[in-house]
């Protein structure tokens, strides 16, 4: 039988067996579902050695397992490293689920549960391109080395230290990974451009505990107001961050890449759709799409303080804190950025409060030219998978991993995803496109195959 055929035949399985994985639990950022982190890195592993991979191994890290297995049985030809991600993030706020995160149900043509495109279905897509590749020519007719990990959401803290570890081991031509999205339903996409990520917690103390807020307030600072204040002015009025130096590094666009970028098949109508918002807002002077690939930002990912229970209690809280994040683009530095955030933050805060600023994480954006062959044979699998034109996008989003291994390797990273923008990761009612979760193992397999014929 041929691939495509043989992948068409195998529709029901191969849903059937993700959904067993959705099942899972596996939510990193949560040591209560350490058991079910341990259960989706066997069933990873299991279903990597059932692909045609040998040498599957679960290696323990100081918190979750990377799953790595490989197959070098094609002297000559090609080796690829795939990356993916079997944790998820929490399910929460559940009652806004319409169906359970972790019961996969399809509805309309998609499949939703939490991880379905973030990134258990991708990776899955994977798992069985590579199966179909072995089952329908006898082996694998590449070199593959597959390294599954369980801390993306949270991260990727003990990654480095496997990558340290294993660095010969993890050497391979070029990276392949599933864990973006597409520009738009039906057009095929390769990412060659991530935004880098620092994240930040800022704990700001006024009096030393709680006070009622008639005995004492007018005379005492209240830090819940002054982390407001201290929080509104990190932005002007144009949308640009206020922090000194915080723009001195940022790249400009090239002339032929604005263009290019411009120039793609996106809908600014369907991006409000998707948003939801009554108006769009956004750094002056640069279109949607620019603001959103290639602009950094400051965003506030929470804040709270005092009293969120229900009714009135009069009070004025001893503390207030909120977790902030900024979205890096190249060249910024991420040292240098959390180091003018900090010093910024300790400017605007008056002598009435102490304050703890931490750094969570760093990390450094990657974006890289698309020249190398490789790219071309993605773009053409792409094509013949989903039978559309493809394109070539950057993205807002992060993911450590690539950065790493395209500075440490210096090999191409091919990073086709198979999301779409409003399919909510990290938020509830998840899904992906059956279309493009069946489109992605055919082009993932077109991809491999091709790559064995050159
Ligand atoms: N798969 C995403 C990254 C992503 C999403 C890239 C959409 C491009 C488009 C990944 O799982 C993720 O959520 N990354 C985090 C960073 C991580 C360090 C927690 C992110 O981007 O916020
Ligand atoms: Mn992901
Ligand atoms: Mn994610």
């Amino acid at each position: 039988m041929d691939l495509i055929s043989y992948i068409d035949s195998k529709r029901e399985d191969h849903l059937n067996e993700l959904k067993e994985l959705l099942r899972i639990p596996s939510v990193s950022a949560k040591s209560e579902h350490k058991p079910d982190i341990e259960r989706a890195a066997h069933w990873v592993a299991e279903k990597l050695r059932a692909a045609g991979l040998e040498k599957v191994e679960i290696a323990p890290t100081k918190m979750h397992p990377v799953v790595y297995g490989e197959s070098l049985q094609a002297p000559g030809k090609p080796t690829i490293l795939v990356y993916g991600h079997y944790d998820v993030q929490p399910a929460e706020p559940l009652d806004l689920w319409t169906s359970p995160a972790f019961e996969p149900i399809v509805r309309a043509g998609n499949l939703y549960g939490r991880g379905t495109a973030d990134d258990k279905g991708q990776v899955h897509i994977h798992l069985k391109a590579i199966e179909a590749l072995k089952n329908t020519a006898g082996k694998l007719p590449i070199n593959i080395k597959a390294m599954i990990e369980g801390e993306e959401e949270v991260g990727s803290v003990n990654l480095w230290e496997f990558m340290r570890q294993n660095r010969e081991r993890l050497k391979a031509d070029a990276l392949v990974v599933s864990d973006t999205a597409m520009l738009a339903k039906g057009v095929p996409s390769i990412t060659y451009g991530l935004r880098g990520l620092n994240y930040y917690q800022l704990e700001i103390t006024g009096p030393s505990q709680d006070l009622h807020s008639g005995v004492f307030g007018g005379a005492v600072p209240n830090p819940i107001t002054i982390l407001a204040e201290t929080i509104a002015k990190l932005h002007d009025k144009n949308f640009r961050v206020e922090i000194p130096g915080f723009y001195d590094d940022v790249a400009a666009l090239s002339r032929e890449e604005r263009k290019a970028l411009n120039a793609l098949p996106w809908k600014e109508k369907e991006f409000r759709k998707t948003v939801g918002a009554p108006a769009l807002c956004g750094e002056k002077g640069y279109t949607v799409i620019e603001q959103l690939w290639t602009r950094p930002t400051l965003e506030v990912n929470g804040i709270w303080g005092g009293y969120t229970g229900e009714g009135a209690k009069t009070v004025i809280a001893s503390k207030a804190y909120a977790k902030l994040s900024t979205r890096l683009v190249p060249n910024q530095d991420p040292v240098k950025i959390a180091k003018l955030v900090e010093r910024q933050i300790r400017k605007l805060l008056p002598k009435t409060v102490t304050h703890k600023f931490d750094v969570l994480s760093t990390g450094k954006s990657w974006v890289a030219p698309y020249t190398h062959p490789i790219f071309q044979k993605a773009l053409h699998a792409l094509e013949r998978g989903f039978g559309k034109k493809a394109v070539f996008i950057r993205e807002g989003g992060s993911i450590p991993l690539v950065t790493q291994i395209h500075d440490t390797f210096k090999v191409p990273c091919v990073l086709i995803g198979f999301g779409l923008p409003d399919e909510n990761a990290h938020a509830p009612d998840e899904h992906i496109s059956l279309e493009n979760y069946f489109g992605g193992i055919k082009s993932i397999a077109l991809f491999y195959e091709q790559l064995a014929a050159a």
